[in-house]
């Protein structure tokens, strides 16, 4: 019996070993360089998956415009992507601390981010809208003032609504997902949620039961440029932005937009 665990066990280290050892190899094939070599690289990306129609879970599975997009672009420069949903802050930390290659998340091009992280060239225009129940008298941005409002923290929304409200003010209420920002409008936590457009849109949209409606303020709100975020001084982003110039320009964008949103992007703006 003795003798039968040890050979079980020893058979058990081998096996450990092996798999330890077919782990290390991936990484060796992952870390090769991009030009030049057949193996392509493997570059870690990081989203988070709660942002419909840019990215969110189908089962265990990341989906979304961004995903496409993101697919397409690293094609075109010749990376091969390993996607993975950590949540919103922690992407930031991620990049910051370089364990990530770059981020996906329809993440504002801004001048503060800027400063930390890189960006690609803009893949995508967008502008913070108003998510209110039906029969809401808010009208416009103004209206949010005296209002419960519920945002994505860290977000450009959040920006928006201290712009109006006032830094820490105690009627805004911030949430680690903006899934979570409109759980609190239906259970009536909130008055409002301010996110980007596509996403409030899309989620009035898909659940009518709901009742939601959406107002919009373009005098108030800015427009917005997605771009993907790299670790500051990233080699990466030389390669995107020459990628994600030939699929604007080769319709592989334009067929990646049209079959998620309908319509036709409008193409002289991102490239402006
Ligand atoms: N565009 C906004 C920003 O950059 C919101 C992005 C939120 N993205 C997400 N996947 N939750 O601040």
């Amino acid at each position: 019996m003795k003798k039968l665990a040890a050979i079980l066990s020893s058979f058990m280290v081998i096996m450990m070993l092996a798999a330890c050892g077919s782990e290390t190899g991936k990484e060796e094939k992952a870390s090769g360089s991009a030009a030049g070599g057949d193996e392509k690289k493997t570059i870690r990306v990081v989203t988070d998956a709660a942002y419909a129609p840019f990215e969110y879970l189908e089962g265990d599975k990341i989906v979304g415009f961004d995903v496409n997009f993101l697919n397409a672009a690293a094609k075109e420069a010749g990376y091969d992507v390993k996607l993975e949903h950590v949540g919103w802050d922690p992407l930031f930390v991620e990049l910051k601390s370089k364990r990530a290659a770059a981020g996906i998340s329809a993440i504002t091009i801004d001048e503060e981010r800027k400063q930390t992280y890189d960006f690609s060239s803009p893949y995508f225009l967008s502008i913070n809208k108003i998510l209110v129940p039906e029969g809401s008298d808010i009208k416009s941005a103004d209206d949010l003032k005296g209002k419960i409002v519920a945002v994505q923290s860290g977000t450009t929304g959040q920006a928006a609504v201290e712009k109006l409200l006032g830094k820490n003010h105690k009627n805004i209420k911030k949430f680690e997902n903006n899934n979570l920002a409109i759980m609190e409008l239906i259970n009536k936590g909130a008055d409002a949620v301010v996110a980007d457009n596509a996403v409030v849109e899309e989620y009035a949209k898909n659940n009518p039961k709901q009742k939601l409606k959406v107002v919009e303020d373009p005098d108030t709100f800015d427009a917005e440029f997605y771009g993907i975020m790299f670790p500051k001084g990233s080699e990466l982003k030389a390669d995107f932005d020459k990628a994600i110039a030939a699929i604007l320009d080769n319709g592989t964008y334009e067929k990646i937009y049209k079959e998620r949103f309908g319509t036709a992007p409008d193409l002289e703006k991102l490239k402006q």
